[in-house]
């Protein structure tokens, strides 16, 4: 397997920028980039319109495990996790330390992306159903990016979440979109959070976070808000054919290649876990490919071997794309043109790479076993 483009620590810095204050750190949060967490809105009357009839047995099972709320009691910080930033945070290295800052500022903006979103859409619609799930999601996702910011504020660097809420601009996606994008995110997450966790499992020494030992039942949320997608699409099932089998192709690249950008800015991150960017990467991918036959009829190869080397490519042109950016004037304004012109080549060519079909599954439900 090739490694992703060789990065050194100024490729990093140019990449994801440093935070030295709260004013950064909430600069960041508010910032859109290609790669960073945006906020969305949609057509809140579609959503009111939802039918869940058809998976109501499932759909009333998934709603007794919300009410039951089994994690009402996971977000409060021990005494332990206090002393473990106080011994543990001093030991990170300047540069370790910006990559971390950076993982936790598009972590809890993410999650609160997911708070906005599922609180709006909770207040527009009269569906109860829609409305109740609405409600669950937006009480998890509260609790976790509230969870972060906590970690955030140990570096005097917590986000005024009203603040950012006023000022960040809102992305408007149909509903049908919604459901692939956060179906995914929601899933993603878990993948992600899983594997960290797991790894750090294994390998305590490395844990150099307490808030890594939070992962697993917080993943097991976005598990749940994944499931909730899928049983709505489920019930929806013109949501899964014809052109929307493009569309769903469209959005799992999209949400991949995200992410493996985003991930290649962060080395040391995943080497103080023991990892390395593109194998961490890469399990996440299958993690998630192997969740998503529950709807997903199509599914990318992640080991053909274009894929693959496309990934790596669109690293390198993300990183040629920031070095453009800093040398500026005509010369970085041809090279920036030139990087997103081959960026978006490179996208199409994986968009038509052939893909995986997928019988779907009778029962719908998956259990988080990873
Ligand atoms: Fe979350
Ligand atoms: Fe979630």
């Amino acid at each position: 397997m090739t490694n992703a483009a060789a990065l050194d620590f100024d490729h990093v810095e140019l990449l994801i920028g440093t935070v030295e204050n709260a004013a950064d750190a909430n600069a960041k949060a508010v910032r859109n980039t290609v790669l960073s967490p945006r906020f969305y809105t949609t057509d809140f009357d579609a959503m009111d319109k939802l039918n869940v009839e058809p998976v109501r047995a499932e759909w009333d099972t998934m709603m007794k495990e919300y009410e039951g709320d089994n994690n009402h009691d996971h977000f409060q910080r021990d005494a332990a996790f206090a002393e473990e930033v106080r011994v543990l945070m001093p030991q990170l290295s300047p540069e370790m330390r910006q990559e971390f800052l950076d993982f936790l500022i598009s972590s809890l903006t993410s999650e609160f992306s997911g708070c906005i979103l599922y609180n709006e859409v909770r207040k527009h619609v009269k569906n109860p159903d829609i409305k109740q799930l609405m409600t669950f999601m937006a009480r998890d996702e509260s609790r976790h990016a509230g969870f972060i910011n906590q970690s955030l504020r140990d570096f005097d660097l917590g986000i005024d979440l009203g603040q950012l809420k006023r000022t960040k601009s809102y992305t408007f996606f149909k509903p049908k979109f919604i459901f692939y994008a956060t179906y995914l995110s929601e899933k993603i997450g878990y993948a992600r959070y899983i594997t960290i966790y797991r790894q750090l499992e294994k390998n305590p020494d490395k844990r150099f976070h307490p808030i890594f030992r939070w992962f697993e039942r917080w993943c097991n949320d976005e598990f749940r808000h994944g499931e909730s997608f899928a049983l709505i699409m489920r019930a929806h099932p013109e949501l899964l054919r014809g052109v929307n089998l493009l569309w769903i192709r469209f959005f799992i690249l999209a949400v991949y290649a995200t992410m493996y950008v985003r991930d290649h800015t962060r080395p040391l991150l995943h080497e103080a876990m023991g990892f390395e960017s593109t194998e961490y990467d890469y399990e996440v991918f299958r993690i998630t490919s192997d969740i998503a036959r529950q709807v997903f009829p199509v599914e990318v190869d992640i080991d053909h071997p274009v894929f693959r080397a496309g990934m790596t490519h669109l690293v390198e042109l993300s990183i040629a794309n920031a070095k453009a950016k800093e040398r500026g004037g005509v010369m970085g304004l041809i090279g920036r043109a030139s990087t997103a012109l081959q960026a978006v080549y490179t996208f199409g060519r994986l968009y038509l790479l052939p893909v995986k079909k997928n019988e779907l599954p009778a029962d719908i439900r998956m259990q988080p076993t990873w």
